[in-house]
């Protein structure tokens, strides 16, 4: 079994894991695969792992239940909505958010959700969108539609080496605001680039000064408690598998019912209007969530997130929460101590080198005894070959990248810029261009059953660069 015997060392720097011993059992027990397979699992922020108990209840669910299409209104029908209908309470109560305020619109993933708000959002001449350098491509995409409706775009950077906004950037940012139009302010709370947990006390000052705000939570939810009755963005945007493994497909924005009453849809579409006509040239749309939910639910997946989101509150979002960051602590200490053998640092570490405000991301490049980067496909190569699942790149976050890495807006305009490039640059064009410039990095993630053997693995592993 993948258990490692905590040293005294690690006792000492981080006593509280002994309380979250349950998880090494519930791992044994409900997730055989990683010992079956042998794989060290270190990429929870691309997708969390499910149980086998998930699966075994989703199935009985299907087995026992006569599901069909919830638009109909049959008894068939009438069980996919209440299970539906289930799954909603479920997800509002996770979040801890009141029902009288807060929608949850079904979606098949957080990108959707955020694409939902890009496109629906009164966005006009006048009005601004402010996001962070550090933010995913799915709310990165959402300037596009900003700016095709008129509106500005604009970026606040973030500040190397712990990869931090300048705040007071911020500040000034979000104290502009135009006397007309709507305003749209955007950011992780959590980065998963760099594991950077951007504050939440955030959403207020923005609220203060007349901003909406889109909090995207897709890398902060799976292993911290995001309490929306405590801090109220407008929008939230998640994916439930980040967060339980199973099922994939299907995500959430959370918005409050007001500020959903502010998008506009550019279109209807089946399952989100009471009436349409066609010669009478009119439509009208629900008005409540359903707006947003095109076409029929993933009726037969959805149950599953309540059955997911049952099981995470049967381990306890505190425990795996303390669990992460004692194995990221633990992470940190030991890699960012190795050095080459001519005393070298091994990596260069992209975020914060301690616990404080921070998720269980680890984001780094690995370098050779003569101080050069050793490329991340090569780590990644080298990892798959040790049956260690990690992920290399920008992670969909080019901000966080280009910031980490040195990239320049200047060098990458005139890369865009060459005629060559016009409409068409492949990855290979892309590093050609940058001049043998880094174009990535190694991130390991912890999570859900993250446990010490993990850990102990990776830094053998990392070991293994040292010459
Ligand atoms: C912070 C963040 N936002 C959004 C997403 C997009 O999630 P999805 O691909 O499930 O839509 C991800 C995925 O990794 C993410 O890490």
């Amino acid at each position: 079994m993948s258990t490692a015997t905590p040293s005294p060392v690690f006792e000492r720097a981080y006593p509280t894991y002994e309380s979250t011993r349950a998880l090494d059992s519930l791992r044994a027990r409900e997730y055989p695969l990683l010992d079956d397979t042998g794989c060290t699992y270190l990429d929870y922020t691309a997708a969390s792992l499910y149980s086998r108990s998930q699966l075994d209840r989703h199935f009985a669910l299907l087995r026992g239940h006569l599901f069909g299409n919830p638009h109909s209104m049959n008894p068939s029908s009438s069980q996919a909505t209440t299970y539906i209908a289930r799954a909603r309470q479920r997800v509002l109560e996770f979040f801890n958010a009141d029902p009288g305020e807060w929608a949850v619109v079904f979606t098949t993933n957080a990108s959707q959700a955020l694409k939902l708000v890009g496109e629906s959002y009164p966005f006009a001449p006048g009005g601004r969108f402010l996001l962070t350098f550090d933010n995913h491509n799915s709310v990165n995409g959402i300037r596009e539609f900003a700016r095709a409706r008129g509106a500005t775009a604009t970026y606040v950077p973030v500040v190397l080496p712990e990869m931090r906004l300048d705040e007071d950037e911020l500040m000034r940012e979000l104290d502009r605001v135009p006397p007309s139009g709507h305003h749209l302010f955007a950011y992780p709370a959590q980065s998963n680039f760099s594991g950077v947990q951007h504050p939440l006390e955030w959403i207020d000052t923005a609220h203060a000064r007349g901003w909406d705000v889109l909090l995207d939570a897709a890398a902060f939810a799976p292993t911290n408690r995001l309490d929306l009755s405590r801090s109220g963005p407008d929008f939230v945007a998640q994916s439930f598998y980040k967060i339980f493994g199973y099922p994939t497909g299907v995500g959430c924005l959370l918005a409050r019912k007001q500020a959903l009453a502010k998008l506009h849809r550019p279109w209807f579409s089946g399952g989100t209007i009471t009436v349409a006509s066609v010669q009478g040239d009119k439509y009208y749309l629900a008005e409540d969530e359903s707006a947003f939910e095109d076409g029929t639910l993933d009726f037969l997946t959805l149950p599953a997130v309540e059955i997911g989101i049952d099981h995470v509150e049967s381990i306890g979002m505190d425990v795996i929460h303390e669990r992460v960051r004692c194995l990221t602590g633990w992470l940190l200490d030991n890699l960012l101590a190795l050095t080459q053998t001519n005393g070298r640092p091994l990596v260069r570490l992209y975020g914060p080198r301690t616990t404080d405000r921070r998720g269980g991301v680890v984001t780094f490049n690995v370098y050779d005894a003569a101080g050069q980067p050793i490329d991340h496909r090569f780590v990644e190569e080298r990892a798959a070959a040790a049956n260690i699942s990690l992920r290399t790149g920008c992670f969909c976050n080019p901000g966080g990248g280009e910031v980490a890495l040195g990239l320049t807006g200047t060098e990458l305009s005139s890369c865009f810029k060459q005629p060559a490039h016009e409409t068409h640059l492949t990855v290979d064009d892309f590093r050609m261009c940058i001049d043998g410039k880094s174009t990535g990095a190694v991130r390991v993630s912890l999570g859900l059953v993250s446990n010490l053997a993990d850990v102990t693995r990776f830094l053998a592993f990392a070991r293994g660069f040292i010459a």
